[in-house]
């Protein structure tokens, strides 16, 4: 009787494992019925889309290219239903919302039903996953029984904002790695890349009105190897910088997937690299700077003249004409007041405007710019320090140190995008670091970032929980030198934030995730994507070249 029981829970053990592999799709969504049978995807395969809808269509191609690709058999695009293939079925606005759909396979056929592109578009990343992993092949796979198991989904987001922040201003990024990523968010149904552009040690975007940003604030003169308490370098100068044109790509490539491009344009702090080119924005017109080659924060900040906020309006003006997104980031985080507190200049203006303290006066800088943003029709968003010295009117805050400077934002009505670095910072060690390569600090291994539960309900009221837009996560990339690194340190981690973000939090299972993972990681195989535990690390450099101090 002992075996019989233990057999039988053997068998829906490994039944459950099975079809958990079997409909792995990550995020999880919010609703999956199994059924049964499979609809096997014919050579000739039809996919049909609504008549005069190009977005739609261009779903459905990419659908359609990749489909060629892995499987050699490239699908036929066609208008109305395809009785016995994939149909886009354009549903009435309703219950679906701008990103929800619905996908039904049957033995006959498929079905994705959705009100907005992009929820066709989520329905397209669902049906890929339920897809041999072999679909995200770049080349022809031999051998693949196409098949799609039967079921019927019904998804929609838990959060409107699901972001990651990747830093460019520490390590440069190539626009090809920056596409991959974008896909990557894409592929885990994210819509924000949060684009790092500016850092003491590197300005990345050209400004034709500001040539000096990037001939001189694009390079530093080297930079740090292995740990910061080393204090050791290469000797080695580094540099880099997107140009217009290659921003407007970018921007356009992420639309194409349905991800909005937000930048970051640091201020008042973390500006070395501006003061390096343009000093006279700084506490001392004469003092010549470098660019930073040492990470952490840095003293040198800007100072609120008159001209530092009219440059600062023709950078915005520029960076609103290349980013169409409705949020602009502007920092705000890590400025040390030491020089304002010296300088007299400082100290006037803070009388003239009845300022208590240092605080208020990065409250004024900032409310000088938030009235600028607004008055161009886009949002301000910055780091949780801009609630120090007093929020200004319209500022949606993201809060990095812990939840609480999101929950003091949202308790005050303010909109809330909840990146913690308790949960959010894939910067931080994955695993014992004794066994990895050198990183920041912290320790959030896979399941403590799953763990995450931005709703804070336990300390706000439903309306204020309401401010909580969603999730972000974050990659600093001090200590990342190579696309592979980011890699390597962005997943898996980042598909478990995904989930947190997608998901409903009731519907959300660490070992189920888990499993799921394991299905996953074949098709991040395929998309060549290094993360943690992939079969790439074999080749992968774990230890920097050894320091050398004080070069
Ligand atoms: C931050 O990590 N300084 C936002």
């Amino acid at each position: 009787m002992k075996t019989l029981l233990t057999c039988l829970l053997v068998m829906v053990l490994s039944a459950q494992l099975f079809a958990q592999t079997k409909y792995a799709i990550l995020p999880k969504p919010t609703r999956l019925e199994e059924k049964s049978g499979s609809f096997m995807v014919p050579a000739k395969l039809a996919i049909a889309v609504p008549a005069g809808n190009d977005n739609v269509r261009q779903i459905a191609q990419l659908l359609a290219d990749q489909l060629a690709k892995s499987s050699g058999n490239t699908p036929t695009i066609t208008t109305g239903k395809a009785s016995k293939g994939i149909s886009f079925v354009l549903e009435k606005a309703g219950s679906l919302g701008a990103e929800g759909y619905k996908l039904m396979v049957s033995p006959k056929n498929i079905t994705i039903a959705a009100e907005q592109p992009q929820g066709f578009f989520y329905g397209v990343q669902s049906l890929m996953q339920l897809m041999p992993s072999a679909v995200f092949s770049p080349t022809k796979v031999a051998g693949v029984t196409w098949s799609v198991p039967a079921c019927v989904i019904d998804d929609r987001p838990r959060y409107s904002y699901r972001g990651s922040m990747l830093d460019a201003g520490r390590n440069f990024m190539p626009v090809p790695f920056i596409k991959k990523y974008i896909d990557l968010l894409a592929l885990h149904k994210m819509n924000t890349f949060h684009w790092h552009l500016t850092e003491d040690q590197g300005w990345r975007i050209e400004i034709k009105k500001y040539p000096k940003l990037t001939q001189i604030g694009s390079i530093r003169p080297k930079s740090m190897i292995g740990k910061y308490s080393d204090n050791a370098y290469d000797g080695k100068p580094y540099g880099g910088f997107y140009t217009q044109d290659e921003v407007r790509d970018v921007v356009k490539y992420a639309q194409s997937r349905y991800v909005t491009v937000v930048p970051e344009i640091e201020m008042p702090g973390h500006s070395v690299a501006v003061l390096a080119a343009y000093p006279e924005f700084g506490s001392n017109p004469d003092k010549i700077l470098q660019v930073s080659s040492k990470w952490g924060v840095h003293d040198e900040v800007l100072f609120p003249r008159e001209e530092t906020f009219t440059f600062l309006q023709d950078v915005l003006t520029e960076v609103m004409d290349l980013f169409p997104s409705q949020y602009i980031h502007i920092g705000g985080d890590e400025c040390p007041k030491t020089q304002w507190k010296q300088s007299r200049f400082c100290q006037d203006l803070m009388k003239k405007e009845g300022l208590k303290d240092e605080h208020e006066l990065q409250s004024y800088f900032i409310r000088r710019i938030d009235k600028f943003i607004t008055s161009k029709g886009r949002r301000m968003v910055g780091w949780d320090e801009i609630l120090e010295g007093g929020l200004s009117p319209n500022a949606t805050v993201m809060s990095w140190r812990g939840v609480n400077g999101g929950v003091a934002a949202a308790r005050q009505n303010h909109d809330v995008i909840m990146t913690p670095n308790t949960y959010c910072y894939l910067d931080y060690y994955q695993a014992d670091a004794k066994t990895q390569p050198i990183a920041i600090g912290g320790f959030l291994p896979l399941e403590k970032v799953y763990s995450f539960n931005p709703s804070v309900t336990d300390s706000l009221t439903a309306d204020q929980s309401k401010h909580v837009l969603g999730v972000q996560a974050n990659i600093w990339t001090e200590y990342m030198p190579t696309t592979q690194y980011v890699e390597y340190m962005t997943f898996p981690r980042l598909i478990a934030i995904a989930e947190t973000a997608w998901t409903p939090s009731d519907g959300k299972n660490f070992d189920d995730f888990k499993q799921r993972l394991e299905a996953h990681k074949k098709r991040l195989n395929y998309l060549n994507v290094n993360y943690f535990g992939s079969p790439i690390n074999n080749t992968f450099q774990y230890q920097w070249p050894k320091a050398v101090a004080g070069k």
